[in-house]
């Protein structure tokens, strides 16, 4: 006799979001800093049972839907352990990966179900991808990027744009979709601890319509429908096999249909990625304690918009967010 995931807001949560790991074999800038963050010793993070055994109860309170991301999700060495925990639960599985890894785990997806992947990618030029992950790996990702789309996964593009940096690539990306059955998303760039976010390094929804606009022309530009609790608002050029999204987390945010919860990989419950507090499920599932009360007492305390921060000052004030996490220790 569970109760279903209901906030305060009448929003049903049925997509939960794991974190696996702290680590990355990237360093890109607008997730960390180029040191790294200090690490949860492992006696601290969740095990491949303990993954499961939470999960499993956000299952029986209406989960439909989990996402792997990390850190670098592939860089835990129980991965084949964690995936075969969760494909027993009858559930949606996703991940979100940098991709560098992901031909060695190819089958181990196919024989688990997973068939849906983010790859993140932020550039078509090796030496930008450098600059932006401060690591080499760009042809690692372009040929996996590859061997996905031909195995017939179900593949989208997360790419975060930064002003000076990347943002001259948006037709590139949309061009790159034209003979490819996938989704390039882009992300306007979000404050998160150590990333240097700065409002004026963003590259916003209207900016990336803007840019798109005026190379194919407005007529050849469709706006697709609303996805139920869709992060990317999708568009298409007429007669492009793919399609584009653009995930304004910050200048238009899609928080009023959020469904998402995330566990982040020390067994925390974080209701926002940008809530602060947090609520410890490992410890209290180690003590056997009762998670599903925790769990509901997390949502009750949800905000209706961004933990609060509902407008871009209050976003943009570092006071009201510094003592979040990094991207990394988050998973996006
Ligand atoms: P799909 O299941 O394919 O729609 O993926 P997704 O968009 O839910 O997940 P993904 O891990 O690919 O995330 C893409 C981007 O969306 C990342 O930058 C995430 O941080 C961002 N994102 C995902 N969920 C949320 C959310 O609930 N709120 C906000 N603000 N951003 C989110
Ligand atoms: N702003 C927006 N998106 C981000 N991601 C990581 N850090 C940020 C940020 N500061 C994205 C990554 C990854 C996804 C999980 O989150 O590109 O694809
Ligand atoms: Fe949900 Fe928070 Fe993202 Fe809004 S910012 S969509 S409330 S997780």
């Amino acid at each position: 006799n569970l109760q279903v995931l209901k906030d305060q807001f009448g929003r049903k949560h049925d997509y939960l979001r794991i974190s696996l790991i702290e680590k990355c074999n990237l360093r890109c800038q607008y997730c960390m800093p180029e040191e790294g963050i200090p690490l949860t010793p492992s006696k601290f993070l969740m095990s491949a049972n303990e993954i499961g055994s939470l999960a499993q109860t956000f299952v029986d309170m209406g989960v439909k839907k989990i996402r792997l991301t990390g850190g670098e999700p592939l860089l835990r060495k129980d991965f084949e352990d964690i995936l075969a925990n969760l494909s027993s639960l009858g559930v949606d599985l996703s991940i979100t990966t940098n991709g560098i890894l992901a031909d060695r785990f190819l089958p181990i997806f196919q024989k688990y179900g997973l068939k849906k992947v983010n790859f993140s990618l932020d550039t078509l030029k090796e030496e930008r991808f450098k600059e932006i992950t401060r690591r080499s790996g760009y042809q690692k990702t372009m040929d996996n990027l590859d061997l996905f789309i031909k195995a017939g996964f179900d593949v989208k593009l997360n790419i975060v744009l930064m002003k000076d940096l990347n943002e001259d690539e948006v037709v590139d990306f949309v061009d790159f979709t034209k003979d490819l059955p996938i989704s390039a998303r882009f992300i306007e760039f979000m404050p998160f601890d150590g990333n240097k976010w700065d409002r004026s390094k963003l590259v916003s929804e209207k900016e990336i319509l803007g840019a798109v606009g005026s190379e194919y022309g407005s007529e050849n530009l469709l706006s697709l429908p609303d996805e139920d609790n869709m992060t990317a608002r999708k568009f298409k050029i007429k007669g492009f096999q793919g399609d584009f999204g653009i995930i304004s987390s910050v200048t238009n945010p899609f928080c009023g249909t959020c469904n998402r919860i995330r566990l982040t990989a020390n067994g925390r419950i974080k209701n926002c990625l940008f809530s602060n507090q947090e609520t410890d499920l490992l410890t209290a599932l180690r003590a056997g304690e009762d998670v599903e009360k925790l769990i509901l007492e997390s949502i009750f305390k949800k905000k209706a918009v961004r933990a609060g921060m509902d407008n871009l000052e209050k976003l943009s004030d570092p006071n009201l967010h510094s003592d979040n996490r990094s991207m990394i220790a988050i998973g996006g």
